[in-house]
C-alpha cells in the first residue's frame, strides 16, 4: 500500500482488515489468502498509529517512509501494489511497481498525461500483469442501474447532462493542506463523471473537445495556480454526426457545516427520457443534538462505505467503495490461479478487457483531466477561455487559445 491517507482509512483499512479474517474465496480460484504486508508513506506517522490501534484485525506489516520508500516497498517481495498518494503523485510508484513486475491498483485519477499513461500500458503489457484504476462510482447500485437501462436500450442516445460533486473546506483547508498548491478540484473529483459519462454511454461515439473554467481566491490566491472551484464541459460526436455535451462541476470549498458533507448530483437527458439522482437524498434524513453536521452526517450515503452491527451481531463495513478493491483482487487471483498456468496469458487478457477499471480503457478520462489542467494552467498564467481539440489534424489533443494563430500539442498521438 503506498499513500495512508483518507481513502485508505475509509476503504482500503476495512477491506484488509476482512481479508485478514476471512481470506478470499471462489470456486475458479479457490482459496486465496490476502494480506497487507508493507506500506509507504511519506512520513511513517499514520502507519505507526495504524500498527498500534489495528493489533489483531491484521497482520504485521513494514512500514517505509521517505524518499526511497516505495523502492523499498517493493523490493520487500510483495505481489500487488495499491497506490493511493495524492493526484499528481501516482505516475512514479505505479512505474516503478509495474516495472518490477507487479499487479498495480491506482486511485483515480490514474495519471495526469497520456504520455504517463502510455509508459504505464507498455509496461503492463511487457511485464504481463493487470495496471487498473479505482471508479467506484461505477459500482454504485443507482449508476448500475443507469447502465443496465442503456444497455438494454430503454434509456437511448444521451444528448446532454450536468454531474455536479462538492466537497467541504475542510478537505482543501486540512485534508491536502499539504499538496494543495497548484491543484484543483475537477482533476480529484470530476474524473469521477468523467469515466461514468465515457463508460455508460459509450464506446459508439468519439470524444471531441475540452473547456474549462473555475475560480481561485479562497484556497489560494485569487491569481494564483490554486483553484477553488472549477467548470468542465466535454463534447463527444455520435458515429452520425450528432453530438452530447456534459458540464462537470466541482469544488472543495463548500461549508463544512453543509448538511451532506458531499454534495453530489446528475442529470441526464436522453432522446426518449431524463434520469435525475441526487446522492443525499437517497432516504434517510438523521439528526442529533450537538453531533449532526459533524460525527454523523445529516443525509449520509450509507451504500459507499458505513460501518454497521450485522444482524447477527458482527461488526462490519461495507460499500461499493470497498467491493471494487475487493473485485479487483478477485481479478488478480483469477489470473493469477483461476487455471491452468500454460492458460494465464488468456486470462490475463479477458480481465484486461474490463473497460471499467482497465488502464487501456482509461484514454478519454486522461485525456480529459490531461486538457482540464493545461486549459486551467494557462488561464493561471494569464490565458482564460482556451480551447482543446481531440484527435484533430495536428494532434491527439491540441489546446487552442483565443487570438493566438498557433496551437499548443498536449498529445501528438491518437487519444
Ligand atoms: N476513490 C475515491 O473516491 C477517492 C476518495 C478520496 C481520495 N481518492 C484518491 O486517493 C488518493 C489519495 O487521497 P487521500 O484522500 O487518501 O489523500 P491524503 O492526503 O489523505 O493521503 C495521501 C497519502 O499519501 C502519502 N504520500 C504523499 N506523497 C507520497 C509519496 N511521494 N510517496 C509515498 N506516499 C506519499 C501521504 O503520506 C498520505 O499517507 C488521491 O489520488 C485521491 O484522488 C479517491
Amino acid at each position: 500500500m503506498v499513500g495512508l491517507g483518507m481513502i485508505f482509512d475509509d476503504t482500503y483499512r476495512p477491506l484488509f482488515e476482512k481479508l485478514h479474517k476471512d481470506g478470499m474465496y471462489r470456486r475458479d480460484f479457490g482459496f486465496v489468502d490476502v494480506e497487507l504486508t508493507a506500506v509507504a508513506s511519506r512520513t511513517g506517522k499514520r502507519a505507526e498509529k495504524y500498527k498500534k490501534e489495528s493489533h489483531g484485525r491484521i497482520a504485521d506489516f513494514k512500514s517505509f517512509a521517505g524518499g526511497d520508500a516505495v523502492r523499498q516497498l517493493i523490493d520487500c517481495g510483495v505481489d500487488v501494489v495499491c497506490i493511493a498518494t495524492p493526484d499528481d503523485r501516482h505516475f512514479e510508484p505505479a512505474r516503478l511497481a509495474l516495472s518490477s513486475g507487479k499487479h498495480v491498483l491506482i486511485e483515480k485519477p490514474s495519471v495526469l498525461s497520456l504520455q504517463q499513461l502510455d509508459e504505464l500500458t507498455e509496461l503492463a503489457r511487457q511485464k504481463g500483469v493487470l495496471a487498473k484504476i479505482v471508479y467506484h462510482k461505477l459500482l454504485d447500485p443507482d449508476h448500475k442501474k443507469l447502465r443496465t437501462h442503456v444497455v438494454e436500450g430503454v434509456l437511448q442516445h444521451v444528448n446532454n447532462g450536468y454531474c455536479t460533486l462538492l466537497e467541504p473546506k475542510q478537505i482543501s483547508g486540512e485534508q491536502f493542506a499539504e499538496w494543495i498548491t497548484g491543484r484543483n478540484p475537477g482533476t480529484y473529483v470530476a474524473c469521477h463523471y468523467i469515466k461514468l459519462i465515457d463508460y455508460t454511454f459509450g464506446p459508439n461515439w468519439k470524444l471531441s473537445r475540452i473547456t474549462a473554467t473555475g475560480q481561485r481566491g479562497i484556497v489560494g490566491k485569487a491569481d494564483g495556480p490554486t483553484w477553488d472551484s472549477t467548470q468542465l464541459q466535454m463534447v463527444y460526436t455520435y458515429d452520425d454526426g450528432r453530438e452530447a455535451a456534459f458540464d462537470i462541476h466541482t469544488s472543495w470549498v463548500t461549508p463544512n457545516n453543509f448538511p451532506g458533507y458531499v454534495e453530489q448530483e446528475v442529470q441526464f437527458r436522453f432522446d426518449n427520457g431524463v434520469w435525475s439522482a441526487q446522492q443525499r437524498k437517497r432516504g434517510v434524513e438523521m439528526t442529533v443534538e450537538g453531533r449532526s453536521p459533524g460525527e454523523f452526517k445529516i443525509t449520509p450515503n450509507h451504500h459507499y462505505n458505513a460501518s454497521f452491527i450485522e444482524p447477527w451481531n458482527e461488526r462490519s463495513t461495507r460499500g461499493y467503495g470497498i467491493e471494487t478493491i475487493a473485485r479487483f483482487f478477485e481479478e488478480v487471483a483469477y489470473v493469477e490461479f483461476g487455471g491452468p498456468a500454460d492458460e494465464r496469458e488468456k486470462r490475463l487478457e479477458e480481465m484486461r478487457g474490463l473497460a471499467y477499471n482497465d488502464v487501456t480503457s482509461d484514454r478519454n478520462c486522461v485525456a480529459t483531466v490531461q486538457a482540464l489542467e493545461a486549459i486551467l494552467a494557462h488561464h493561471a498564467k494569464g490565458q482564460p477561455a482556451c480551447v482543446v481539440e481531440v484527435n484533430g489534424e495536428e494532434g491527439g489533443l491540441v489546446l487552442r487559445a483565443p487570438g493566438k494563430a498557433e496551437p499548443v500539442v498536449l498529445y501528438e498521438g491518437k487519444v
